[in-house]
């Protein structure tokens, strides 16, 4: 583990050093993954340079950030149209006449904290999103960071023969287990939460759809593990007992706090990873104060649908 995690922390070390930036500043938040972008007002349409350096960056570092922002619930969709179409939630309700725009609330009162178990959005789909671009409104003044992880890494440090046993095999994703009828935010216990966030257990779909558990991102074409633990239900064509036991293992190793950084809002700070090589985790740590964000997820369109 030790070595291999040493390679592979220098090559994302490299990757972050590689592109030569112009219009932007990038700042590397950690070793793992992340990075704060400066000199961009993204309230506006991004220029063809300013446009590709971003999405280098974006690629680079799998989660990028932007502070002060200051942006209309349209502003944050145009946004994120730069790179790709956008998803609409069927399960989670949006903002008055935006229904690209997921609310995530959490009031003062609240036990419950969307997104508080790790996961990339949207996998549960046939075609998995691309990323989401989560934007703060009111965040408490300490307290209440997301956690982001590097599948990259995660994939790169198993062994030879754990890499050989994994390919081949497909995941099942699906939404019902958080979303569905009997889904974990309509339990009791989550009601609170099931009215702040509005997520609403309707007719919307919760198919099961199979995915690579290695799976090779269509942009950088590198190799990640592709799994989460509220999505990931199964491995193709194994019993219940036999997925349980290997995707026990993926889970805890792909969130081992060396795959990770973090990251600490503000007013007007935005997050945009991908979700096709990251996972994150909002954690529960500032009962008593209001958070609110809005996210959007972009859907990914290189790939076949
Ligand atoms: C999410 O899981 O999309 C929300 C993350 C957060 O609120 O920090």
């Amino acid at each position: 583990m030790s070595r291999l995690y040493q390679q592979a922390v220098a090559r994302e070390r490299t990757n972050s050093a590689r592109s030569d930036y112009k219009r932007i500043e990038v700042h590397p938040i950690a070793g793992a993954l992340g990075a704060e972008i400066s000199g961009v007002d993204l309230s506006q349409p991004l220029d063809g340079q300013t446009f590709k350096e971003v999405h280098q960056a974006f690629l680079d570092h799998l989660v990028i950030f932007f502070r002060d922002q200051n942006l209309s619930p349209d502003q944050h969709k145009a946004f994120a149209r730069q790179f790709g179409e956008l998803h609409h939630n069927d399960f989670i309700h949006e903002i008055e006449d935006h229904p690209e725009i997921v609310r995530v609330a959490r009031a003062a009162t609240d036990q419950f904290v969307f997104g508080n178990d790790w996961h990339a959005d949207v996998t549960y789909t046939k075609v998995p999103s691309l990323g989401s671009v989560l934007y703060a409104l009111d965040v408490p003044d300490f307290g209440g960071d997301t956690l982001f992880s590097n599948l990259y890494t995660a994939y790169e440090t198993l062994s030879e023969t754990m890499k050989e046993t994994l390919s081949g095999l497909r995941g099942l994703h699906t939404a019902e287990a958080i979303f569905g009828k009997s889904g974990a935010y309509v339990q009791d216990n989550y009601k609170e939460g099931h009215k702040a966030t509005g997520v609403s257990h309707n007719e919307a779909s919760t198919e099961i759809y199979a995915h690579p558990i290695v799976r090779v991102h269509p942009e950088t074409n590198r190799k990640g593990l592709f799994v989460s633990s509220i999505f990931t239900v199964g491995i193709e064509g194994m019993s219940d007992d036999e997925s349980r036991a290997i995707l026990d293992f993926l889970f805890e190793h792909s969130v081992r706090p060396d795959f990770t950084s973090r990251f600490r809002w503000e007013k007007g700070s935005l997050a945009f990873w991908d979700n096709r090589c990251t996972l994150h985790y909002a954690l529960n740590d500032a009962a008593g104060v209001d958070r609110l964000l809005h996210r959007v997820t972009v859907l990914d369109g290189h790939v076949d649908g």
